[in-house]
């Protein structure tokens, strides 16, 4: 088993393809009832955007491991009154074991990695969202029962979520379609990341064709067309992006057992109707609970103590 003892998962891809498939299946064992113990141990959650899933999963899961969480509201510790990124980072790395943070920018991030010295964790910048996409490739695998060779196809804003999709999908040789609107494509810097660490077997397709995108795949995934940080942009979106709305129309473009993931909040009747979101080929709750032992996997291996 892989050791990640002490590393920073600031994307994806600082986890090798053998480390992710190590955690994912980790994240099977544990969720089938494997128990492990990070017992003294303590997690803190700086997030300075709204979370239910990341916050409630990543608390749930080491308290189910038998450590503790602290929670650091930005607007109840100093960083909120304006103490230095760097200062905050030292002193947290002294106190805490693991530190999960939420933010904006991914240099603030990699500030934080820089001066603490705990494993920091992604928990959603504006670049990525790692901890979502080990969710979804746990999700994909338990329902398709593979990752290479799996047409993944994600419509929406290519930010975030997106961006962790396609690096994970080249880590596990998926073919990884993105269907925006202009101007809302996928970081290219991203793009070329994911070219130059791909396994055989990785595609990547970004058009702005939501049907091409759609036929014929095995996954469908969306997110919100407005991200945490953009909401005073979010009328103007809306005609944008109503061509890539997950519907039934779409579906029937794709595979005829395509599952349907959405990382969540859903906005029902823009990104996703309610019809898919509660239909038969919705994978969504699934996936929510995911995060909750993909985490699990994730946490006990930054620790050391994975088997
Ligand atoms: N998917 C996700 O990260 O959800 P939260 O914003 O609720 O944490
Ligand atoms: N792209 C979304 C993901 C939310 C989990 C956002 O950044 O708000």
């Amino acid at each position: 088993m892989t050791t990640l003892a002490q590393r920073d998962i600031l994307g994806i891809a600082d986890l090798s393809a053998t480390e992710l498939k190590n955690i994912l299946e980790l994240a099977v064992h544990l969720k089938q009832g494997k128990r492990l113990s990070v017992s003294q141990k303590v997690l803190g959650l700086l997030f300075y955007k709204a979370s239910t899933r990341t916050r409630v999963s990543f608390s749930v899961a080491m308290y189910q491991l038998g450590g503790q969480v602290i929670d650091l509201n930005p607007s109840l510790t100093q960083v909120g009154r304006g103490e230095s990124l760097v200062d905050t980072a030292r002193v947290l790395g002294r106190y805490l074991d693991i530190l999960a943070v939420r933010t904006y920018k991914q240099e603030d991030l990699e500030t934080f990695a820089n001066h603490a010295e705990i494993p920091i964790i992604n928990a959603l910048t504006d670049l990525e969202h790692p901890c979502q996409i080990l969710a979804d490739l746990l999700t994909i695998k338990e329902n398709l029962n593979s990752l290479s060779d799996i047409t993944v196809t994600y419509l929406g804003d290519g930010n975030n979520v997106a961006h962790s999709l396609i690096l994970g999908g080249a880590l596990m040789g998926m073919k990884i379609r993105i269907a925006t609107p202009n101007g809302y494509q996928p970081n290219i810097q991203i793009v070329e990341k994911a070219k130059e660490l791909a396994v055989d077997g990785f595609e990547i397709m970004i058009t702005n064709d939501p049907i091409k995108a759609a036929k014929d795949a095995q996954v469908l995934y969306t997110d919100v067309w407005t991200s945490m940080g953009q909401e005073n942009l979010a009328t103007s979106r809306i005609p944008l992006f109503e061509p890539y709305q997950v519907n039934e129309t779409l579906l029937n473009y794709a595979d005829k057992e395509v599952i349907v993931l959405h990382c969540l909040p859903a906005h029902r009747g823009e990104e996703i109707t309610d019809t898919v979101i509660e239909g038969k080929h919705s994978r969504v709750w699934e996936q929510a609970e995911n995060r909750m032992h993909a985490q699990k996997a994730l946490i006990v291996s930054l620790l050391g103590v994975n088997n």
